[in-house]
């Protein structure tokens, strides 16, 4: 399978196919380089340093966090820091048994093998994963009826790199065979900011420092984005100004995008209008959101609440999604129960 179509499967939300090389290009290679996620970067550190002195691969990593926070990324450090290959692919991508089976036989010893959106493999591909985690071993069945019998191949020693957006979702049995489990934080805006500095910088795009806290503070957590916004402000600024993005430059630019002071776009404003509106702020069931807004339950869960619940502006109840007064403040609409207090 080429990685044009590997990659299109991998991210059918956010990566910009037109954008692909240089999303790529922009991805930091070794662990010095990668800004934030201070936690799982300095713990990762030890694990890959500790592995190399034995002389043995890395044990089975899941990431697991919102989309967009660096998954993909850290799979491909882990690669070049442990000085092995990576091959990449995707929970949907592996249909059958068999395809997993061609996979892990063309590994060579210690590659790193990851598999994006990893809680959506199949349950009999799951199956034929246990072994290879954890024997190094693909067991195959010969024959059917009474004269089938089983027989054992030897598998390279691999490391699995798993991602996920919902750990929640996956199998105990799977997850308890991953050695390492790293959970992926949002950024702060001081980390984006430096993030749009070193793409800037890579990518040649002048940016200011207020420019890029701009863009920063506007990019919901998400480097990913902020990369994307950086690009746009860029078009901005050479189209509109003198192509350097100061704040000025990047506040007509996000404003143009509808994005707002603290990121949120279209979608997010209308995902909490329709809450305050139609369902008097809620609570109000996931589906039934999705249902009115004509958005995929899966993508207002994955995609829009973490950020909106990392804000404070959404919360979660076992009756449904509740939008906070936060929300309802930031949205222009009157908190309920505290018109009294109004002059
Ligand atoms: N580009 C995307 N994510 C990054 C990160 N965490 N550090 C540096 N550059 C990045």
């Amino acid at each position: 399978m080429d990685f044009e179509q590997e990659n299109r499967i991998v991210s059918p939300d956010f990566n910009e196919s037109s954008d692909g090389d240089l999303e790529l290009s922009l991805r930091p290679k070794t662990l010095n380089d990668y800004i934030g996620q201070e936690k799982a970067k300095e713990n990762l550190k030890i694990y890959i340093e500790a592995a190399k002195a034995r002389g043995e691969q890395l044990d089975h990593v899941l990431l697991y966090g919102p989309p967009g926070l660096g998954k993909t990324t850290l799979a491909g450090i882990i690669a070049n820091e442990m000085s092995v290959q990576i091959r990449v692919t995707s929970g949907p991508a592996i249909e059958k048994p068999g395809d997993l089976a061609a996979l892990l036989t063309n590994l060579s010893d210690g590659d790193v093998l990851f598999i994006d959106e990893i809680h959506r493999l199949s349950r009999s591909v799951e199956e034929v994963l246990y072994p290879a985690m954890e024997d190094n071993a693909l067991d195959i069945i010969i024959g059917k009826g009474p004269s089938a019998r089983s027989i054992r191949l030897d598998l390279p020693k691999f490391t699995l790199v798993g991602a996920t957006t919902r750990a929640g979702q996956l199998t105990a049995p799977l997850r308890d065979r991953f050695g390492v489990i790293l959970r992926l934080e949002m950024y702060s805006p001081e980390q984006l900011s430096q993030i749009v500095k070193r793409s800037a910088g890579i990518l040649g795009i002048a940016v200011d420092e207020n420019g890029a806290l701009e863009i920063a503070s506007r990019s919901r957590g998400t480097p990913r984005i902020a990369n994307r916004l950086l690009k746009r402000a860029r078009d901005f600024a050479e189209v509109m100004a003198n192509g350097v993005i100061t704040e000025d430059t990047a506040k007509i630019a996000l404003g143009r995008m509808e994005i707002d002071e603290l990121g949120l776009d279209q979608i997010d404003r209308l995902l909490l209008t329709t809450m305050i509106q139609n369902y008097n702020g809620g609570p109000v069931g996931l589906e039934t959101i999705a249902a009115t807004i004509g958005e995929e339950a899966v993508t207002i869960e994955d995609v829009y609440e973490p950020y909106l619940m990392q804000i404070g502006f959404l919360s979660k109840t076992p009756r449904g999604r509740v939008a906070t007064a936060l929300a309802y403040k930031h949205l222009g609409f009157t908190v309920p129960g505290q018109q009294k207090f109004e002059l």
